[in-house]
């Protein structure tokens, strides 16, 4: 099977070129500057004209949450359903993360999280693990989750008796990821602080879902991403921070980062676009909004962009975690230490930066850059994915940059029943997404099928020397 794609615009981590792109069974095969050639493509089996538009590698989002039991419950997409919307939205790979639960090994949980999703996946996917029990045969199997392609340990400095690590705990972690080359993944609050708030907030009848954010102050993420920091200089491992969404977290990171550090950080789309203002909306619409980090003043995401600019956030992921409104988020009504933390977003990571484009807030480059390429090399798949090169796999996205659309839980794709961005207009939307060769999202139909997807066993980081 070779697909011919024409006229549109290449836009990759390094700039735009008016070219061609060529490609047969799952791999592309050539990219032809228009320019220097105009190859006949006469012989290909599908020709899709991308005039006017777009040509950029599928998205990787590097933080999914599939059916992921958290908060008493689980989160609703499964593999099928979320990684269809992702389709929807121009991702092409995810990497989901298994979660250890207290007592089980790690190749025990791997074994867990592969039951549920292969054959299910309507994308690539690789996993993250969760290290929630960390003793001396957790330690050990990192090294043997590396071998089955898991290079990323993701450790929690918040929520105490359910994922908290101790710092003697991290520490001992990341020495084993020293050793091994592996990437630490940290959730960098203070849950210890944090839970003294909750509790006296709790105690003062304060309940409603601001008080989610007001508890989970930003010095406290800032506090953390410092320890975080500085236990993995002493460790001497890669330090990835998930989810950043403080101005105080981001100087952190910034700061070890000029010293040479091998510290990276991630933010999201909510921590962008979203604000305490939404976490205070009332008759506990609030809930909708409920996350960790929680959602910041307006003055974070300015700085966030900023950060995104700056390469000291390197990587844009969704923290995609979608519990219903009904009966999930309400669990929290009357506490709101009870509403289980998470946002949909997995289909709209890419619709959401490439507004960024358009409010001039970053290049088309680092469009592509921080939602493909970057988690690609982040994560071990680089050039393989994240690429539009002769060899890479045909993972591409037609994106039309003038199409308007509004998004709407009528309209989006994701399980679950509400949108964050609820009649947010944008420009720009997703034309085709083709997953390995195979054209999986086109004229507004979805052409893919579940079980299309394949495990990605990933290496370790690329950006260390
Ligand atoms: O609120 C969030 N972020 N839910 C998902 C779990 C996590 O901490 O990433
Ligand atoms: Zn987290
Ligand atoms: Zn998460």
């Amino acid at each position: 099977m070779t697909l011919a794609i024409i006229g549109g615009t290449v836009v990759t981590a390094g700039g735009t070129l008016d070219a061609d792109v060529f490609v047969a069974g799952e791999k592309i095969v050539a990219v032809i500057a228009r320019e220097i050639n105009t190859p006949d493509f006469g012989r290909a089996d599908e020709t899709i004209d991308a005039t006017g538009k777009y040509v950029i590698p599928g998205g990787i989002d590097a933080h999914t949450h599939m059916e992921m039991p958290f908060g008493g419950t689980s989160s609703v997409d499964t593999f099928e359903t979320g990684t269809k919307a992702a389709a929807w939205g121009g991702t092409t790979t995810i990497i989901d993360f298994a979660v250890q639960a207290k007592g089980t090994g790690l190749l025990a949980t791997l074994d867990k999280w592969h039951e549920k999703a292969d054959g299910n996946c309507a994308i690539d996917y690789g996993f993250h693990m969760i290290v929630s029990d960390v003793n001396e045969a957790t330690l050990k199997e990192m090294d043997a989750c590396i071998g089955a392609g898991v290079t990323s340990f993701k450790m929690f400095m918040a929520y105490p008796g359910v994922f908290y690590a101790t710092d003697g705990e991290i520490l001992l972690a990341m020495q084993q990821a020293q050793r091994s080359g592996a990437t630490i993944m940290m959730h960098a609050e203070n849950g210890i602080a944090i839970d003294q708030l909750v509790a006296q907030a709790l105690g003062a009848g304060r309940t409603d879902p601001v008080y989610h954010g007001l508890t989970r102050p930003p010095e406290l993420e800032g506090e953390a991403t410092g320890r975080a920091i500085t236990l993995a200089k002493v460790a001497g491992c890669p330090l990835y921070i998930v989810h950043l969404s403080a101005a105080q977290a981001l100087e952190a990171v910034a700061e070890a980062r000029d010293t040479g550090q091998n510290v990276f950080a991630e933010t999201c789309p909510q921590y962008l676009y979203l604000s305490l203002e939404d976490l205070a909306r009332p008759d506990f619409e609030g809930a909708k909004f409920v996350c960790s980090p929680p959602l910041r003043t307006k003055d974070h995401s300015a700085t966030l962009w900023r950060g995104l600019r700056t390469n000291d956030l390197s990587v844009v992921s969704t923290d995609h975690c979608p519990f219903c409104f009904k009966e999930q988020k309400e669990l929290g009504r009357g506490d709101f230490a009870k509403i289980p933390n998470g946002i949909p977003g997995v289909e709209h990571r890419i619709d959401l930066l490439h507004q960024g484009v358009v409010a001039g807030e970053i290049t088309l480059a680092r469009w592509v850059e921080v939602c493909a390429t970057t988690p690609a090399r982040m994560f071990g798949l680089y050039p393989r994915k994240g690429a539009i090169v002769a060899g890479a796999d045909a993972d591409i996205v037609i994106y039309d940059p003038t199409a308007r659309q509004t998004l709407s839980v009528a309209t989006h794709h994701m399980n679950v029943d509400y949108s964050a961005y609820e009649g947010m207009e944008i420009t720009g939307k997703v034309a085709t997404t083709i997953s390995r060769g195979r054209v999986v999202v086109a004229d507004g139909e979805f052409k893919g099928a579940r079980g299309e997807g394949t495990f990605l066993p990933r290496t370790l980081n690329q950006y260390l020397v």
